[in-house]
């Protein structure tokens, strides 16, 4: 969508999107506490909550009309990573070093160098559009890095271990 002329609602599907996905990840956090505190069913109620905001989130999204092809899906998807990783988390890592937050430091730190990996899987999906190439991608736990193939030994943005990568199908 184009900034500039947009209806109130479409305005609002925006607002609406945004609240959603953000309070759909809030809560899967909220669910990890619960479970962390002993409280087994709490973290099911989390979780299931999480889930319906994630449905809400997607159904403001498709009355944005966002989604396209796959292919136009692949290159926002890579220029979103490209801008991320060059412009707007440089800038993120700078802030925290002057701000003397080591830990955010550390953290966009990894986010910068995992989006470019990202950005680098979505132009290799973008080559093989036309002719699918099979494998399997393993996520970091720690900080986000996928694998293309078998995890690594070590994970080559936070070095966290093997048994830290799971694979999503
Ligand atoms: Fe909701
Ligand atoms: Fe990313
Ligand atoms: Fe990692």
């Amino acid at each position: 969508m184009t900034e500039g002329i947009m209806t109130k609602t479409e305005e609002n599907n925006r607002k609406a999107f945004e609240g959603e996905a953000k309070a759909h990840v809030r809560i899967q956090a909220f669910a990890q506490q619960a479970e962390k505190d002993g409280y087994v069913q709490i973290a099911k109620l989390f979780r299931a909550v999480a889930e319906a905001e994630r449905v809400h989130a997607m159904r403001h999204l498709k009355n944005l009309k966002l989604v396209k092809s796959t292919e136009e899906n692949l290159k926002y998807s890579f220029e979103s990573e490209t801008t991320v990783n060059e412009l707007v988390y440089p800038q993120m890592i700078k802030d925290a070093i002057e701000d003397g937050d080591k830990v955010s430091t550390i953290t966009f730190t990894h986010a910068r160098d995992v989006e470019e990996t990202h950005a680098a899987l979505y132009k290799k999906a973008l080559d093989h559009l036309m002719n699918e190439v099979e494998t399997a991608y393993h996520v970091c736990k720690v900080c986000g890095y996928i694998s293309d193939g078998e995890p690594p030994d070590a994970c080559p943005v936070c070095g966290a271990k093997k048994e830290m990568f799971y694979e999503v199908k």
